[in-house]
């Protein structure tokens, strides 16, 4: 799936040694379905070649703003004309403290100026350079312009220090460039959500969980953040990436058993919309082993279990209805073997929630693809076979009407 297809991005690269990632930026947006015009200051022709970006993007690069190639030797206003938005990665201190003043003495700086789409910057500087009190006023200004700032990040510099000012990497500026062109239809709504297997353990070593990769979770986190939600994501044991973390939208909690993940949802602040999108285990063990249980001959262990919590159903019988409308908007999934809506509404009914969303099968686990039914009060809606994102993304725009 191409999150990018269309679009057309300026690449603003100015003079800082972040720009050697510039490259692989260009090649990730690539990949995404954007066509990448690169755009040079003068001195970030120092630190990478403008002959590496155009192998790159099959475009000329242009870095001089009397440059003949546009007919009408107005390349300021060419460029940005046909953009559906300017990125400049790496944006330098003078090239952030230039653009909060409108200065345009170079290409780079006169197309901000003149543009008519939306700029945004990945600044990559020495961490005392981010924290003088110039640069602070820099990006007050910019922001105040309604400029995007991404990151920075912090950790070890190229100079040898360590701290605020590093660049954000080539994929999280990617990901912050999709997400901005994603419809902000959660724009201030608090969204919890539940994700991945949970395991319950027979002894140290040993235990029971479910089958579940946490994928369609961290999609419809990452749909939801995209969307302008704040998120709290609460996950069982699965290796995934948080998403959009360096947004600062995002909290994760990491959890292994059901009480775990039941005592983290209760703790966690009130919110507008609840996905419980957890495979959370029925049972726990009884009677788990605080040592690792040894074979004895032929005898086999016995081993009990005891009921967990119902997650869904305490957040959705605590919510209060307003306006008709329930709160926290309860969502659940549903992953059956036979009779998908029958079972998937029985258990709507049941636990009174206003939306499940039915996985249909059989290969939905571990897998990026899947296909959904959503069932709610007055029907039912499938959503074609497509990316766990691409359907995360559908189904927030389903909730957003429903909110
Ligand atoms: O009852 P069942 O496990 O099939 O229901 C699935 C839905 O209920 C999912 O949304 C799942 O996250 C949620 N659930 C829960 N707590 C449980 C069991 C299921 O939140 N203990």
């Amino acid at each position: 799936m191409q999150s990018l297809l269309n679009k057309k991005i300026v690449l603003g690269i100015s003079g800082g040694i972040a720009a050697y990632k510039s490259a692989e930026l260009a090649r990730l947006l690539m990949q995404e379905g954007a066509s990448v015009q690169v755009v040079m200051t003068e001195a970030a022709a120092q630190f990478i070649t403008p002959v590496t970006m155009q192998a790159l993007t099959g475009n000329p690069v242009y870095t001089n703003q009397w440059d003949a190639r546009i007919s009408n030797n107005m390349a300021h206003i060419e460029l940005s004309r046909t953009a559906d938005a300017i990125l400049i990665a790496p944006a330098s201190a003078d090239l952030m403290a230039k653009l909060s003043l409108g200065l345009a003495d170079d290409l780079l700086t006169t197309l901000c100026l003149a543009r008519d789409c939306p700029l945004l910057l990945a600044p990559a500087m020495n961490l005392q350079m981010w924290q003088h009190p110039a640069t602070v006023r820099s990006a007050e200004r910019l922001r105040s312009d309604r400029v995007e700032l991404l990151g920075p990040a912090s950790g070890a510099q190229a100079c040898g220090e360590v701290g605020m000012g590093r660049m954000l990497e080539p994929a999280e500026i990617t990901e912050q460039l999709i997400a901005f062109f994603q419809k902000k239809v959660l724009e201030g709504k608090r969204v919890l959500i539940t994700a991945g297997p949970t395991f319950e353990a027979i002894d140290p070593v040993r235990g029971i969980t479910n089958r579940s990769s946490g994928k369609m979770g961290f999609a419809i986190a990452r749909a939801a953040l995209e969307a302008g939600a704040q998120v709290h994501l609460i996950a069982g044991p699965c290796e995934l990436n948080t998403p959009l973390l360096a947004t600062g939208k995002i909290q994760r909690t990491d959890v292994v058993s059901a009480k775990d993940m039941y005592e983290a949802v209760m703790a966690s602040p009130n919110c507008d919309l609840f996905f419980g999108v957890a495979a959370v285990a029925d049972w726990a063990i009884a009677n788990p082993s605080k040592e690792k249980m040894k074979r004895q001959g032929k005898a086999i262990p016995e081993i009990q279990f005891a009921p967990n919590p119902d997650i869904l159903l305490t957040m959705a019988q605590s919510a209060k209805k307003t306006k008709g409308k329930p709160n926290p908007y309860c969502v659940g999934f549903a992953a059956e073997s036979t009779k998908l809506e029958e079972h998937a509404d029985d258990k709507r009914k049941r636990k009174g929630i206003p939306l499940i969303v039915g996985n249909i099968g059989p290969d939905t686990f571990g897998s990026d693809l899947n296909q959904l039914l959503l069932i709610h009060e007055r029907g039912s809606k499938k959503l074609a076979k497509a990316p766990k994102l691409q359907l995360a993304r559908q189904l927030i725009q389903f909730v957003a009407t429903q909110l």
